[in-house]
């Protein structure tokens, strides 16, 4: 009885299949990125389901115009510093642009450097049916993955936009047929990035596994934000589907601010600020 109480209060470890099973006992699955140990690690105290180590690093931590550039030795030196800062939530790492379209092997190689040098639960590939094979092999080895379609930012040179996608008949039949296609491949999850909230809930619907979405409405199986955009950091960046939760970049040009007129004023560092 004792023991039983005990574990109550214990966290929950999120694992793939808590996330599968969230689909059907209705929890709401909320899932945010993080590059690195201290907010992952603040994520995990406030009991976040899912951390994403997104291939959005390239566009948040290292300023490049799209996640073209992003490297799996980039992926794996972030994963590594989020991985230190976790002990629930489950991780999900990106597979960068090139890293699995190649080939059956090079995702392999990559999918399992990224299993073995992190030791994350699971890792993100973006696409649709022609990545089908792909996600049954690194499935069948024994790697869960997460699907990634609509706004797939890696295809950004194939669309020119970044603008809502599935919007034509033809575009939400094929979405609807490459979830389908993917979800029988194996995926456990996965993310519907901007498309319209009616379509979201009609792929919810209609797969087993969960759906989470970033500017898909209401209707899927959870939610999932840039940090640094629900943070406030990427200020000039205004989608509707942000919700801003704090104006960190507001807060840091003002401690800033603050630093360089205290130094300027002679104000710090005050005796007690010194040995
Ligand atoms: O790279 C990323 O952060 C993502 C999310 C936007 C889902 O793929």
């Amino acid at each position: 009885m004792k023991n039983k109480k005990k574990n109550q209060n214990k966290p929950r470890v999120v694992t793939t299949k808590t996330v599968m099973t969230m689909k059907h006992t209705g929890e709401k699955i909320a899932m945010l990125t993080a590059y690195d140990y201290l907010v992952a690690k603040y994520l995990d105290q406030v009991g976040i389901d899912i951390i994403l180590v997104g291939d959005s690093l390239g566009n948040v931590v290292h300023g490049y115009e799209t996640t073209l550039p992003v490297t799996i030795d980039d992926m794996i030196y972030h994963a590594k510093a989020v991985k230190r800062g976790v002990k629930n939530a489950l991780i999900v790492v990106d597979m960068p642009f090139m890293s699995f379209q190649t080939s059956i092997d090079d995702a392999v190689r990559n999918a399992g450097r990224i299993m073995k040098e992190v030791g994350v639960g699971a890792v993100k590939l973006e696409g649709g049916e022609y990545i089908a094979d792909i996600v049954r092999h690194l499935v069948k080895i024994g790697i869960p993955v997460m699907g990634h379609l609509g706004l797939t930012p890696q295809a950004i040179n194939k669309f020119g936009t970044y603008e809502v996608r599935a919007t034509t008949k033809a575009e939400a039949e094929e979405l609807l047929r490459d979830a389908k296609i993917l979800a029988d491949a194996g995926i456990f999850a996965l993310v519907l990035e901007k498309i319209p909230a009616e379509l979201a809930k009609k792929v919810t619907q209609s797969i087993p596994i969960p759906t989470i979405g970033i500017g898909a409405g209401s209707h899927c199986d959870g939610q999932v934000l840039v940090v640094y955009d629900m943070l406030g950091l990427t200020e000039e960046f205004k989608p509707r589907f942000v919700r801003r939760y704090s104006e960190l970049a507001t807060t840091m040009r003002s401690a800033f601010q603050n630093f360089i007129a205290d130094v300027k004023t002679q104000k710090f560092p005050l005796k007690k600020e010194s040995y």
